[in-house]
């Protein structure tokens, strides 16, 4: 697939067919999105794989009830290292670890759409219950939640607007 198409077909999907992602797949598809860049090369990110459906259940609550994380075969928490992140200092802590981490989770976005698997970006879940769910240590900051599977449907593509911008 060329990377236009790639660019302009991903689209978010919320409803998943219910067959299963092969675990080889998640996992090449991982070792590929980390050549995303990174501050100083710090690879600053950790991905939790979850397929018990008692724990997606769990997500889907934490996720203020989005009812597709649970739907999904996979559901990927992607977590900055923020003591690698560290590194440099409170500006790594605060901007680098999370501009790593989307960039990554961009990366495998892309990736899994290439493959045929659908991705969504969620990023509206209390942060605090994703810790406790997982048991996630305080040094890893869960920034994305990306549920996977073979998409149900094809949605379609919301509007973009003009990119708002000044050449100076
Ligand atoms: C930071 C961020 C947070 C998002 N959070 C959610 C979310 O919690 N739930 C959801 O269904 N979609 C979420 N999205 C997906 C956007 O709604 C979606 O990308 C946007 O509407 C454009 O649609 P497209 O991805 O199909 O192009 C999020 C996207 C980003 C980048």
């Amino acid at each position: 697939m060329e990377l236009r198409e790639a660019i302009l077909g991903r689209r978010s999907v919320r409803s998943f067919r219910p067959d299963p992602v092969p675990d080889n797949l998640i996992e090449e598809l991982l070792e590929l999105a980390k050549w995303a860049p990174s501050a100083g090369n710090l690879q600053d990110w950790f991905v939790y794989i979850v397929k018990d459906d008692r724990v997606k259940r769990d997500l889907t609550g934490a996720c203020y009830g989005q009812r597709f994380v649970a739907e999904a075969p996979v559901v990927l928490v992607i977590c900055a290292d923020l003591e690698r992140a560290s590194y440099y200092g409170e500006r790594g802590v605060y901007l680098y670890s999370v501009q790593d981490t989307a960039a990554f989770t961009y990366a495998f976005m892309l990736l899994a759409h290439e493959a045929g698997l659908g991705t969504v970006w969620v990023g509206a879940f209390d942060e605090n219950a994703v810790r406790s769910i997982l048991n996630i240590p305080a040094h890893l900051r869960p920034v994305v939640v990306v549920p996977v599977g073979y998409p149900a449907r094809e949605p379609r593509a919301p509007p973009r607007e003009k990119v708002r911008k000044e050449w100076v």
